[in-house]
């Protein structure tokens, strides 16, 4: 409530023209949120028979953190989504009184059956975390499956559950893919409070083996989760390709924040190994968390990421729904004077929501568009502006920032109201960046893809505009929306 006391009072003294039904409004146009209640990571990403699918974290009951399930949404081609009912549902063991959330995993499209679970190969299978909580125990989190027979629309969960249990409290997030050089699944998963990854493999998706660990490693500043590890080729060097181990812990700019980190190195199908010495980061704004890859894509590797923090995640403004998704983004590697970087750039699908080409940034009336600019040293862009509100993009001493502390509703948490930024190597004279912004998510790539910036920005006056500042030169401008 106090918020919407502030931005009345704001509005009244700046005469500045207050957003209707602002609750609504940060909901995002063409980034996918579910139609309400509380959303954290993606899950079971997974393309099977014409279809993205993206389960999530989810709660059926309220729009804060709790009662974890996975939701679930499709797509013939990963910018439009359709919801779907609930997937797999937390539950409670009446024989033992336990109540299971089901938190973070995988989905793989079963090609061979071995298990016999299935009607028939192909199905989709389930590995997420057991998260249970027995009265007189505490808290205990295995590894569980579930399958489904009419592609992800019900589930059944496997009667001989967990299918990996090593005891702990904190044991949770396994990625499951297929190795096929030595015809078997591996699992990556974390041991978070000693920022370990395992890795186990198995034939039947049914009994799994300890293979390896990696870590401590980078970053530890905070505990580790949502590993993934996938093989991507090497731009300009046909052929050669590396793996690239990536996970969720702590942010680029301190462990106040939560973000994401990577390691390039090599896995034999046994072991992952990596000569790294500093802490890589996905992205360098506050909002972009758990991201994960999808199972069984050709030729191409795309993540997407909880667009949030949990610093603030269960305070953010929005309403009857709270949490979003990232642009799906294609990743990449390129070997870089400071070594091999990863890339991220929005998947090419993203272009079909293009509605119109417009001639200059002062025709744009909406809050969901895509812009590209041309930034030198001191130059930037004002988004979302109307009276004294903006959020600031722009180029200074060499680094990409973003500008968040007069962006709208802020106090909604104490750290909220932040500048994030990036170092840009070699230092430039003048930098192309690409903004997508949709209501209440900004995400900027720059670099040929080497650097992101993810933020959410909550504006409190309608139909605010933008503004250039120093010599940035707009190079494109298009309304995005669903056709
Ligand atoms: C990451 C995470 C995971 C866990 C899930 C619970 O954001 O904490 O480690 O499985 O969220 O919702």
């Amino acid at each position: 409530m106090k918020y919407f006391a502030f931005c009345t009072l704001l509005a009244l003294i700046s005469c500045t023209p207050e957003k209707n039904n602002s609750i609504e409004q940060y909901r995002p146009l063409v980034h996918f949120t579910p139609q309400k209640n509380w959303t954290n990571d993606p899950n079971g990403l997974v393309y099977i028979d014409g279809e993205y699918h993206l389960f999530f974290q989810y709660n059926p009951y309220g729009t804060t953190w709790g009662h974890m399930s996975w939701g679930h949404a499709v797509s013939t081609d990963l910018v439009n989504w359709k919801e779907l009912p609930i997937a797999l549902e937390e539950y409670l063991d009446p024989a033992t009184g336990d109540s299971t959330m089901i938190f973070s995993g995988t989905a793989v499209a079963d090609f061979n059956n071995i298990h016999k679970l299935c009607n028939e190969p192909n199905c989709l299978v389930a590995i997420y975390t057991s998260h249970v909580h027995r009265d007189n125990q505490g808290l205990r989190q295995h590894q569980s499956l579930a399958y489904s027979n009419d592609k992800g629309r019900t589930w059944k969960r496997y009667g001989k559950n967990p299918v990996l249990d090593i005891e702990r409290k904190d044991f949770r997030d396994p990625k499951v893919f297929w190795y096929p050089q030595h015809e078997k699944w591996v699992m990556a998963l974390v041991v978070p409070d000693l920022f370990k990854v395992q890795l186990y493999e198995s034939e039947d998706l049914l009994q799994w083996s300890l293979m390896s660990e990696f870590g401590p490693a980078g970053d530890t500043l905070r505990i580790w989760e949502c590993p993934d590890l996938f093989e991507l080729p090497v731009e300009g060097q046909p052929g050669k390709t590396k793996w690239v181990l990536s996970l969720s812990g702590s942010h680029p700019a301190g462990p106040a924040f939560v973000g994401m980190q990577y390691f390039v190195g090599d896995f034999d199908g046994t072991k992952f190994t990596s000569a790294q010495t500093q802490p890589l980061y996905v992205d360098f704004g506050k909002d972009y968390y758990a991201g994960i890859v999808f199972n069984n894509v050709k030729d191409r590797t795309i993540m997407l990421g909880w667009v949030n923090n949990w610093t603030y995640a269960n305070q953010i403004p929005t309403g009857t729904w709270r949490g979003m998704f990232s642009v799906p983004r294609q990743l990449g590697l390129k070997e870089t004077t400071s070594g091999m970087r990863l890339t991220q750039h929005p998947v090419k699908e993203w272009e079909t929501l293009r509605t119109q080409k417009l001639s200059s940034v002062d025709e744009l009336k909406l809050q969901t568009f895509e812009l590209e600019v041309e930034l030198k040293e001191g130059s930037g862009v004002h988004l979302f502006k109307s009276g004294n509100e903006q959020t600031t993009i722009g180029l200074r001493d060499g680094k990409l920032y973003i500008d968040r502390t007069q962006s709208g509703l802020t106090d909604f948490q104490k750290d909220f109201a932040s500048i994030e930024s990036v170092i840009i190597e070699p230092k430039p004279d003048k930098l192309n960046i690409r903004i997508i912004a949709d209501q209440s998510v900004i995400e900027v790539f720059t670099a040929d893809g080497l650097y992101s910036i993810t933020d959410q920005v909550f504006p409190t006056h309608a139909q605010p505009g933008v503004e250039l500042f120093g010599n940035a030169e707009v190079k494109n401008v298009w309304a995005l929306g669903r056709k």
